[in-house]
């Protein structure tokens, strides 16, 4: 395995840094090859990933001229909780594959930009020590009700303020860019908060004429029984992670989930879904202009936030950029790629006219040939 060609003293950021997206470039030279591969990489042939790219090339942004934007910001409300800004922090396992001090450093990003940190189930540092002020908690059904159950209790009492129910992937897809580049966790790179938890699987679908997906994994994917139960459990507003039909959304919504996340996993699960910008604003008119909606998938802009949002989001969430930035200068690159982000935001919401994230609609995008179209 070779080395990270590059790592800087604590402290600095590299002076070339002018855009969020100038992290996705450079992470590669500051982390190991197989961690690199094994995170930009998706499942399958990458058919998911790739459509996430294209789907924000087909939308321009018309600047608007003479207004008035002086009383502009980027605060939201978002089911009744408030926000600086609208860029979350996606859920992202293991954040020691990118950086030694993993989640805590990320944290305290978080904390810093005054960012929501939504801290995933596979945790490379417990979820106790990784509560910024503004946090959610992405849970993982358990094979076992009682350890979900636990880690749930363990999440209300570390202070998170909502759950993210991550549906999508009930089975693991293999990722041919990290079995090619031979991925292995490191040693220092554990599920810790399932540490006490007995997490092997349920069912096998080995018996005969058994499927390991449909006997198999499928039988321990999350059902709408789950959903009730988990909302039922806890008085914490309770999201839904990976929807992409515009009927499972509305089918959400009825079901009295806080709000949902248009997902494909960052390209991660069933390999060929189709990118959630794509799908996005069919979600926003099935399920109503007032339902909160999170968009997630190859944001590496302030004008891809800002096209997500004028496509029907009410936030979005930043999976990989957060581990690249993590890897090129810990904490402190995180807070500024999410400083970036969001002055990428607001100069594309001052030149297209809109004073706030209310303003910005589908009104502000024109659909023009995708590159790689032409
Ligand atoms: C993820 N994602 C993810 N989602 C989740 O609900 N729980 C998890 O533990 C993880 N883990 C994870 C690890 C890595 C390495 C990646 C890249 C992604 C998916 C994540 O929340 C988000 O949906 C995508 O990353 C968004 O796409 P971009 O921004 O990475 O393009
Ligand atoms: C992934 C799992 C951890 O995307 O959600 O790698």
């Amino acid at each position: 395995m070779s080395a990270p060609t590059i790592s800087l003293p604590l402290g600095t950021i590299p002076a070339d840094i002018r855009n969020a997206q100038d992290y996705a470039a450079l992470a590669p030279h500051f982390m190991q090859p197989s961690h690199y591969a094994y995170i930009s990489g998706g499942s399958g042939y990458g058919q998911s990933v790739a459509a996430n790219v294209r789907a924000f090339e087909q939308w321009a942004i018309y600047p608007r001229l003479l207004r008035d934007v002086s009383h502009g910001h980027t605060r939201i409300t978002l089911a009744g909780e408030q926000h600086a800004h609208p860029l979350f922090l996606a859920p992202v396992a293991f954040h020691k594959l990118a950086h030694a001090d993993g989640e805590i450093d990320t944290a305290r990003a978080a904390d810093a930009t005054g960012t929501c940190m939504i801290a995933s189930t596979q945790s490379s540092v417990v979820l106790e020590e990784t509560v910024a002020q503004k946090s959610w908690f992405q849970l993982y059904l358990l094979p076992r009700r009682e350890d979900t159950l636990h880690l749930l209790r363990r999440a209300e009492a570390a202070g998170y303020r909502a759950i993210v129910l991550t549906v999508d992937a009930p089975i693991q897809v293999a990722n041919r860019r990290a079995l090619a580049a031979q991925f292995q966790m490191p040693a220092d790179c554990i599920n810790v908060n399932l540490r006490d938890y007995d997490t092997t699987p349920r069912f096998a679908g080995n018996g005969p004429g058994e499927s390991r997906f449909f006997q198999g994994a499928m039988r321990a994917a999350p059902s709408w029984d789950d959903i009730r139960w988990v909302m039922s459990e806890t008085s914490l507003p309770v999201w839904v992670k990976g929807v992409l039909h515009p009927d499972d959304a509305v089918a959400l919504r009825d079901a009295g989930v806080a709000g949902i996340v248009v997902s494909n996993h960052g390209g991660r699960s069933l390999d060929g879904a189709p990118a959630g910008l794509d799908v996005l604003p069919a979600v926003r008119a099935a399920v109503g202009k007032d339902f909160p909606v999170m968009y997630d998938g190859g944001i590496l802009s302030g004008s891809d936030a800002f096209k997500a949002l004028a496509l029907g989001a009410d936030a979005v969430a930043i999976g990989r950029l957060q581990l690249y930035a993590l890897s090129v200068a810990g904490a402190l690159g995180v807070a500024h790629m999410l400083k970036l982000l969001r002055e990428e935001l607001e100069i594309c919401m001052a030149m297209a006219g809109c004073a706030t994230t209310a303003d910005i609609n589908s009104g502000a995008l024109l659909r023009q040939a995708r590159r790689s179209d032409a």
